[in-house]
C-alpha cells in the first residue's frame, strides 16, 4: 500500500485508522473521504480530505485518479440495530458503497478492504468457538450485507484478480468517535456512563457473551492483513479475529474494580437482544493466527485501565458532550 483512500473516514474506525496509517505511510499518502466534513474536521485539518458520497461513482473515480490511489478501505456502513429500522436503506448504502468500491478497485487496480463482522453469523451457525468456515445465514440486514461483501470480495479476487482481503471484526471499543447504531455499542457507552454519571443502563441482558476488541488491535489487524504475504493466505474474505469475549456483568465488574461506586442496571432493548443472541459467543480465530500472525495485545483488564484513563482525562478537560 502506497496511496491509501479511506472511505467513510469520519466513523468510529476511520477516525482512528486515518491517523494510524498517516504515521506508517506518511500524511500525504493517506486520503480521508466522507460524505461531509462535519464529522471529521480533525481529519480534514490534518491531511488530504475529500468530500465523497460513496454512492456517487463518478466522484469516487475522480478521487481515486486524482490521488493515484492503490488501496481502498471501504468503511461505509449502517450498523446492525440501525439497519433493522430501515432495512431497504441499509442495503442501498452498504451494498451501494461496496459495489462501487469493488468496481473501482477492479478498474483502477487497487487493493481493497471492506470489513465484515461477527454479524455475518446467525442462529444456525455454531455460536461457541465459531469456526472460520461454517454455516452463515445471518438474521439481520446488516449481516446479509456483510456475507454478500465476503462473497463478492472472494468473487472479485478469483474472477478479476482484485486483491480483496478482510476480517470479521467483533465489537470494537474505542474512545475517539462513538459508534452509531450497533449492537455492541454498549461496551463503549458503558465507559462514558461510568466517567460521566458513575452509572449505566445496559440494553443487552446479563449473560450475553459477544466477541470484542480494543481499537489499537483493530488498527494493527488492518495493516497486518493488508501487508501479509498473499502466498500465505488460504482465506481472504473474511478472517475471524477476536481479542476477548465477555458479557455485561464482566465489563461492569472490571469498571467497578477501579470505580467502586459505579452501578449498572438493565433496560433490555428487544431488537438488540435478538441480534446479540444470533451472534457468536466467541469465535475461533486460528486461521488468522496461522495465515498472517494475528495476535491481539489488549484484554478486558488492560483495556479498561486505558479507556477509563483516556475518557477520564477528556472529561476533566471538559471535552465530552
Ligand atoms: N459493531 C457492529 C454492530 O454492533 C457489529 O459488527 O452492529
Amino acid at each position: 500500500m502506497k496511496k491509501i483512500l479511506v472511505v467513510g473516514a469520519g466513523g468510529q474506525i476511520g477516525s482512528e485508522l486515518v491517523p494510524h496509517f498517516q504515521k506508517i505511510y506518511g500524511v500525504e499518502n493517506v486520503v480521508a473521504a466522507d460524505i461531509n466534513c462535519n464529522s471529521c474536521t480533525h481529519l480534514a485539518e490534518n491531511g488530504p480530505f475529500e468530500e465523497l458520497d460513496a454512492l456517487n461513482k463518478d466522484r469516487y473515480i475522480e478521487i481515486v485518479k486524482k490521488h493515484k490511489i492503490d488501496a481502498i478501505f471501504n468503511l461505509v456502513a449502517l450498523l446492525s440495530a440501525k439497519g433493522e429500522k430501515n432495512p431497504q436503506f441499509a442495503w442501498q448504502i452498504n451494498i451501494g458503497a461496496l459495489m462501487n468500491s469493488l468496481e473501482i478497485a477492479r478498474e483502477y487496480k487497487c487493493a481493497i478492504f471492506t470489513p465484515s463482522s461477527i454479524g455475518a453469523f446467525g442462529t444456525s451457525s455454531p455460536l461457541d468457538n465459531t469456526p472460520q468456515d461454517t454455516v452463515m445465514r445471518p438474521n439481520t440486514i446488516y449481516g446479509i450485507c456483510k456475507v454478500t461483501g465476503e462473497l463478492l470480495g472472494d468473487y472479485y479476487f478469483h474472477r478479476y484478480g482484485v486483491d480483496a482481503r478482510s476480517v470479521r471484526f467483533p465489537g470494537i471499543i474505542s474512545n475517539v468517535t462513538l459508534p452509531g447504531g450497533g449492537t455492541t455499542d454498549y461496551a463503549v457507552e458503558i465507559y462514558y456512563g461510568a466517567i460521566q454519571q458513575k452509572k449505566f443502563v445496559c440494553p443487552i441482558p446479563a449473560g450475553t457473551y459477544l466477541d470484542m476488541m480494543y481499537m489499537p488491535d483493530a488498527l494493527n489487524a488492518c495493516v497486518q492483513l493488508m501487508e501479509a504475504d498473499p502466498s500465505k493466505l488460504k482465506h481472504r474474505n473474511s478472517f475471524n479475529i477476536t481479542a476477548m469475549s465477555f458479557e455485561p456483568e464482566q465489563i461492569a465488574n472490571a469498571i467497578r474494580k477501579r470505580m467502586p461506586d459505579f452501578t449498572m442496571t438493565y433496560d433490555v432493548d428487544p431488537v438488540k437482544k435478538a441480534i446479540a443472541d444470533s451472534w457468536p459467543n466467541y469465535m475461533n480465530d486460528s486461521c488468522a493466527r496461522e495465515e498472517w500472525n494475528w495476535k491481539p495485545k489488549w484484554n478486558l483488564e488492560t483495556m479498561t485501565d486505558d479507556m477509563l484513563k483516556i475518557i477520564g482525562e477528556k472529561h476533566a478537560k471538559g471535552l465530552l458532550k
